[in-house]
Parts: structure tokens; sequence; C-alpha cells
């Protein structure tokens, strides 16, 4: 057994000995083997690694937006996709690239060729339980630049938002790196910049709406009401919500300052100019104009999913109230209230009115002081 037993042992180091000397060889074959063939990489690039520059440089972001970044340009739009669970980078996930509709002519640009989805930085607990306790939701569109508009909306009208009923969020364009330090520091104090992923810029109005419309359906979507407003007005919240009251069983709804049989500018000298090809008729739908215009959440998605097929403009309420609305039939309802212009700052105006446009800093302290004013009788 003792003899047997030492063979054994002597045979099974014998046999580790080959095995350990078999994998040095194998390791020896495979250091000596010839590189890799060239690198998987097409393109023949002198600089190093280009792709990993901008993502370095960039400053810190959260993961998620850094992989939707990643795959920005080749991925296209997808509002059709509606899931309130779904993480940022959901759309990097979703299925191959649809063939694009036939095109009218090759130089219409749609929709879905510019917007991106997704945001930066989503704040899903801005609006809790999906907004299911909400009465009201206010998105407020805004530019990276516009602090101080932010700030005196915070200290004034936005107060509301301390309401379990309302909330309140700042919808911006992606800013360009300069602004992104001061974006975030603003950020990090208030919780409540919603950032898209278009750039922020005059001519990407209507996907900076449309971002608003996708957070609104992807972390909101229960909140019945959802307004739509710019850093530069005035909203009277207690009024908003008693009409939001009133017409609470209305659905498929735009109630706003409807404009009707506006005709586009076909000077190329006009701030507002339309080509034909943006937008061929010779009248526009009726729309209810940008400052701002109040949405039943049920029609949130259909303009959603209406969007990406229709060529692109650049007036975001013409198209979104105008004619994204007027293809599915939605009700654009004028309600007087909404002022949408600056109007003459009697306390009993600031009461009556729901928005007031063209609010500087200053206006918006002493619009909320008349809105606040107890003394004045105004006559309803
Ligand atoms: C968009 O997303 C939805 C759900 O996430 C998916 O079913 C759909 O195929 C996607 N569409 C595109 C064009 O990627
Ligand atoms: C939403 O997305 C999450 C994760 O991507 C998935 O688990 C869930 O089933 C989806 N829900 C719906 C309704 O599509
Ligand atoms: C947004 O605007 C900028 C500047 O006008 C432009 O370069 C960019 O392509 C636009 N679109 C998107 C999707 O960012
Ligand atoms: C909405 O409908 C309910 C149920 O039919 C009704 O009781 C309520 O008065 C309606 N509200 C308004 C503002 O008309």
């Amino acid at each position: 057994m003792g003899a047997l037993g030492a063979a054994g042992a002597l045979r099974r180091s014998h046999a580790v000995a080959l095995v350990a000397l078999a994998a040095l060889l194998l390791l020896l074959l495979a250091r000596s083997a010839p590189p890799p063939p060239p690198r998987p990489r097409p393109a023949p690039v002198p600089a190093p690694a280009p792709a990993a520059v901008p993502l370095d440089s960039a400053p810190p972001v959260p993961p998620a937006s850094r992989i939707a970044s990643s795959t920005r340009t080749a991925r296209p739009a997808n509002t059709t996709g509606h899931n309130a669970t779904a993480q940022s980078a959901a759309p990097a996930a979703a299925a191959p690239a649809p063939t694009p509709a036939p095109r009218r002519d090759p130089r219409v640009v749609l929709t879905r060729d510019l917007y991106v989805a997704g945001h930066e930085r989503p704040h899903p607990e801005l609006c809790p339980a999906l907004g299911a306790h909400l009465r009201l939701l206010v998105l407020v569109t805004s530019a990276p630049t516009h602090a101080a508009a932010r700030d005196a909306v915070r200290l004034t009208w936005g107060h509301y938002a301390a309401r379990r009923d309302v909330a309140l969020a700042f919808v911006l364009g992606a800013p360009p790196a300069s602004l992104r330090p001061a974006l975030e520091a603003e950020d990090a104090l208030y919780g409540d910049l919603v950032v898209g992923r278009s750039v922020d810029s005059y001519s990407n109005l209507t996907l900076k709406t449309l971002s608003m419309l996708e957070w609104a359906d992807t972390y909101c979507p229960r909140a019945p009401r959802l307004l739509k407003t710019d850093d530069d007005m005035f909203i009277n919240v207690p009024r908003l919500l008693r009409f939001a009251a009133a017409h609470e069983n209305a659905t498929r709804t735009v109630w706003g300052k409807v404009v009707k049989k506006s005709l586009p500018k076909r000077t190329t000298k006009s701030k507002y100019y339309i080509s034909p090809l943006q937008f061929p008729g010779k009248v526009f739908p009726d729309f209810a104009t940008g400052p701002a215009y109040l949405l039943t959440a049920d029609a949130i998605r259909p303009l959603l999913e209406a969007a990406p097929a229709e060529p692109y403009l650049r007036l975001e309420d013409v198209f979104v109230t105008g004619v994204l609305a007027g293809k599915l039939r939605l009700r654009r309802q004028h309600a007087p209230e909404f002022y949408n212009k600056k109007v003459a700052l009697h306390p009993c105006a600031v009461q009556r009115g729901i928005a007031i446009h063209m609010v500087q800093y200053h206006e918006q302290f002493d619009l909320w002081r008349k809105l606040l004013d107890g003394k004045t009788k105004c006559a309803s």
C-alpha cells in the first residue's frame, strides 16, 4: 500500500508537472504568436481613439446619458416608446431604425430626422406616483442661460409647486459644455431642471416642446393636465386650477390663446419665415400661442406619436397645437384668461388672468405681489 501510494504520488506529481509544462508552452506560443490582425476599427485615423476624446473631456454626466450620447447621432428618435419605468437609455436598446416612410420631397426634413429622445436628468421624483396625486403639471421651457428668469419663477408663482397637487419643472435643451457646471450646480440646489438631448437653440424650440411632452408622457403620465409655458411668463396658478376644475371632464383638448386663419410668413426676412417645404398650406390651422397653453393628458401621447412623421416646423405652437392637433382632431379652445401678452399691470388684471407674457425678472415680483394683494376689490 505504502509503495503503491508512493508511486501513485510520483505519477500524480509527474502528471501535474506535465500539465504545467503544457500550459507554459501554450502561454509562450500565445505570446510569441503574431499580433492579432489590424484592429477591427475600420477607420484608419492617425489620432488616438477619437471617439473616446469627447467623452473623457466632457464633464461628468450620469451613466445613462453617456450611453445615449454615444448613440445619439446614430439613433433615430423613438417617440413611440412609452414606458414609464424605462431608463433614459431605453431608446438605445430599442428596435432597429424603422425604414422611413416614403418622402414626398427629399428636401423635406421630417421631425424624426431631428428629434433626439431621452433626457440627461429626468428627475422622475418630481412626479411621485407618475402624477397620480397631481391636478396640474407645469413644465416651463427655458434656455440654459436663463438662470435669473428661473430664479424669478421659483421665488414667485413657482411656489405653488410646494402643493402636493402641483408639480413644476424647467425643460431645457442640451447646453454648451461651458454652461454645464453652472447648470449642474443649479440643479443640485433645486433639482428641477429636466435637460433634453437636442441642442438648445431658437430653431430647436419645437424639439424642446417634444422633449417636454416626452417627459410628461414618460415620467408623469397620470397628471390630468399639463401647462406648457415659458420662463418669461407669469402664471396665476390658483386661477388655473379653478379653470381646470371647471373643465374637469374635457378630453383631447388644448386651451389657450387660439389664433385662427394665421398666414405663414413667406418673406425670408421674417423671424417667423416658413418655407413652403416646411408648411405647404396657405393658412395655418387654428393653434394656441406658445407662451402658455393647457393640455388634457390624453392629448400628449397622440401628439408624440404623430410628430415624427411630420415635416419639421420650427414654430412650436403652430406645429404642436396647430398641425399635429389638427390632424388628431384635438379640440382647440380659446380661453381669454390666457392673455399671453403683456397687460396693464392692475391687480385685477393679474387676478383675473391665467397667463401674462413678457415678464422681466423684476416684473415677476411685482405681479406676484399684485396677485397676493388682498386689498383690491375686483369684480370676480
Ligand atoms: C420604440 O420603443 C418601443 C418600446 O420601447 C418599441 O416597441 C418600438 O419598436 C421602438 N421604435 C423604434 C422606431 O425604435
Ligand atoms: C418597462 O421597461 C422595464 C425595463 O426596461 C420593463 O421591465 C417593463 O416590463 C416595461 N414595462 C412596459 C409596460 O413595457
Ligand atoms: C439644434 O440647433 C443647433 C443650432 O441651431 C443645430 O446645430 C442642431 O443640429 C439642431 N438640432 C439638434 C437635434 O440638436
Ligand atoms: C363632470 O362629470 C361628473 C360626472 O358626470 C359630474 O358630476 C360633474 O359635475 C362634471 N363636472 C363639470 C365641471 O361639469
